[in-house]
This record gives C-alpha cells, sequence and structure tokens, in this order.
C-alpha cells in the first residue's frame, strides 16, 4: 500500500467523523500515557499521526511555554486538527508521513504516537526519523491497542480496509531498540469507562471481546533518544 492509498483511507475516515470519534474511544487511554509523560511548559513536543489533533492540543496544555507540532498523513485529518486548534497558539500541524518527518535532527524533547504505529508502511524507518528528530535524552511514547498479546483486537485485521502490523510486546521492544532508543519501558494503560450491559457497539463482535480488550488494556511502550 502506498502513501497515496493510506491518505485517501484516512480522508474517508475523516470526512466520516472518525477524527471525533477517535478521540472519545482513545482519550481514557492517551491521557494516561501523556500524564506519564512529564512534558515541561517550554518542551517541544511532536505528536506523530495526529488524527484530528486532539492529543497534539493536550500536550500544549502542558507544553503552555513551548511548541507541539502534529504530522499526519491525511491532508483531511490535518484540516480538522487544524481547525479544531484555532485558539492553541503553540500548536502547528503538518501533512507528512513518519517516515519521512519534515524537521531537522534534535528539534524535539519529547514525542507521542497514539494508536498510529501499526499502520506505518515501515515502522523501523519511521522510528528511526523519531529518534533522529528527538534529542539526546528525549522521551517517545507509544500507544497501541492492537498488539499480539490483546487477543480481542486481532478481528480488526480483516475489517480494516488498509494493512497492518500485528507484533507482539518483545517485537515492540526490539524495534525501539533497533532504533537506538535506551531504557525501554512497557505498561498496560487500562479504560476505565464502565461497560455497558448490552454492547451495541461495531468495534467487536460480542460484549465479551470488549470486556477481554479492556481487561487486557492497551499497549504503552516508551524509550529514550540514545544520548
Ligand atoms: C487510528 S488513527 C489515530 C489518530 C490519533 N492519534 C488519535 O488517537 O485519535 C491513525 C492515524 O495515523 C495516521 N497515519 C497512518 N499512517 C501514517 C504514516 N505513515 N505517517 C503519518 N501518519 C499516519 C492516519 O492518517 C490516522 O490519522
Amino acid at each position: 500500500m502506498s502513501d497515496a492509498q493510506l491518505r485517501t483511507e484516512f480522508n474517508e475516515w475523516a470526512r466520516a467523523g472518525k477524527g471525533e470519534s477517535m478521540e472519545r474511544g482513545h482519550r481514557p487511554v492517551g491521557e494516561q500515557a501523556i500524564a506519564r509523560m512529564r512534558v515541561t511548559p517550554e518542551a517541544r513536543v511532536l505528536d506523530v499521526g495526529c488524527g484530528s489533533g486532539w492529543a497534539t492540543r493536550l500536550l500544549d496544555e502542558y507544553a503552555f511555554n513551548g511548541r507541539v507540532t502534529g504530522i499526519d498523513i491525511s491532508d483531511e485529518m490535518v484540516r480538522l486538527a487544524r481547525e479544531s486548534s484555532r485558539s492553541c497558539a503553540h500548536v502547528a500541524f503538518e501533512i507528512a508521513s513518519a517516515e519521512q518527518l519534515p524537521f531537522n535532527d534534535n528539534e524535539f524533547t519529547h514525542a507521542f504516537s497514539m494508536e498510529s504505529l501499526y499502520y506505518y508502511r515501515n515502522i523501523p524507518k519511521a522510528l528511526s526519523e523519531i529518534h533522529r528528530v528527538l534529542k539526546a535524552g528525549g522521551l517517545f511514547v507509544a500507544v497501541v491497542d492492537l498488539y499480539c498479546e490483546s487477543e480481542a483486537t486481532h478481528q480488526w485485521i480483516d475489517t480494516l480496509k488498509v494493512p497492518v502490523e500485528l507484533l507482539s510486546i518483545d517485537d515492540y521492544r526490539s524495534l525501539f531498540i533497533d532504533a537506538g532508543f535506551v531504557n525501554i519501558f512497557d505498561e498496560r494503560l487500562i479504560d476505565p469507562t464502565p461497560i455497558p450491559e448490552n454492547y451495541t457497539g461495531s468495534s467487536f463482535k460480542s460484549r465479551e471481546d470488549l470486556v477481554s480488550y479492556k481487561e487486557t488494556g492497551s499497549l504503552m511502550i516508551s524509550g529514550e533518544a540514545a544520548r
């Protein structure tokens, strides 16, 4: 799948209102991950695969004297993110591929990525780009829901119109190490929102699958750019 095909697919997501629904779905766990990032007021933060930009705006609340930049391969997602962020003075968005970041070496102190890594055609290249644009000691935190150990999420693979990488926690740890990250840390984050008695959503085939997904948790993995 080419970048253009990925862009077309995620542009459709943006037009269908999935930018907003992803915020509702991802925010309860994303907030926990961002709280662990120790983002300082002067931080320079990158949000990779920012979608509608909800996490970019949340990061801006921490880095209120710094700069927060969201990038996404979908121009429609970036348009939505820009529209929703007019009141955020230190926030900017760019259309870009994670595998080719339009930034200089060492530009950022922190990088974040929510539910985006497994869509990349070349995850090692993206991780190496994120490492390149982070200053020495800079922190990268990624969250993924779709990973080997979360079996209930595997049903998404056939329903998605784009190919995805199904990786284990160890696979992610190895990829981070290969890209030059150190002090790798992983944790499961639990979404505390209640599970409805009568599940009618479309994300899972059954309520039991939703329960299994929630109990397994989202994978947060982080690493520091080697000094
Ligand atoms: C599931 S959405 C998550 C969006 C947002 N992080 C959130 O939590 O709401 C995945 C996002 O990754 C973006 N994406 C996919 N492949 C990408 C790539 N190679 N480079 C940059 N963004 C990419 C998509 O356009 C989409 O907006």
